[in-house]
């Protein structure tokens, strides 16, 4: 059985990453999305909430399964006997922190791959932290996200927005 994991900060999931973990299914016999710490950035949503979102998303599959876990993503992948990692890449700009990660990574165990996609066109520009910025002000990211992580998206800003938290 071929194993892959999709790892990432998913924060939160937008179409763009389940464009890459539906045709990862394609690929694979069985796919572990995992949510993990991006040390270089401040989530918005728990962990445990951006795992919930990704289930609702990604429940019509039946060989993905969603979790966190917290350290090493090689020493994720090793505890699921994976093969590959599967990175999403949209332009040139992703490609020197991508390249870095994996050269890492490769580094730390060489019989773990990561295998990178190109991400559908459509979706070329879109990311969480884009999406995250046009719902803080009010935007409709309906066109991005699924309508259950538009609606957490405003509830979230909206609960920010009342307890005076600033958002920046
Ligand atoms: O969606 P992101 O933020 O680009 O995902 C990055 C992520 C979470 C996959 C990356 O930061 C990661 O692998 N974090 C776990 C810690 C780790 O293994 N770091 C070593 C990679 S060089």
């Amino acid at each position: 059985m071929k194993i892959a994991v999709c790892p990432g900060s998913f924060d939160p999931v937008t179409y763009g990453h389940l464009d890459i973990i539906a045709r990862s299914t394609d690929l694979f016999d069985r796919v572990y999305v995992a949510v993990l710490t991006n040390p270089s950035k401040q989530p918005l949503f728990t962990a445990d909430e951006r795992v919930d979102m990704l289930k609702r998303a990604t429940a019509e599959f039946d060989t993905v399964h969603c979790e966190t876990f917290s350290g090493l993503v090689i020493d994720y992948a090793k505890m699921r006997g994976a093969v590959a990692m599967v990175k999403g890449l949209r332009a040139v700009t992703d490609f020197e922190y991508e390249l870095k990660m994996a050269s890492m990574n490769h580094h730390l165990d060489k019989d773990i791959e990561t295998v990178f996609m190109m991400t559908n066109n459509k979706y070329s520009f879109l990311s969480s932290s884009a999406v995250k910025e046009v719902a803080s002000l009010g935007g409709d990211v309906s066109a991005w996200v699924p309508s259950f992580v538009a609606e957490a998206l405003a509830g979230k800003y909206t609960m920010l927005a009342e307890s005076g938290i600033d958002i920046g």
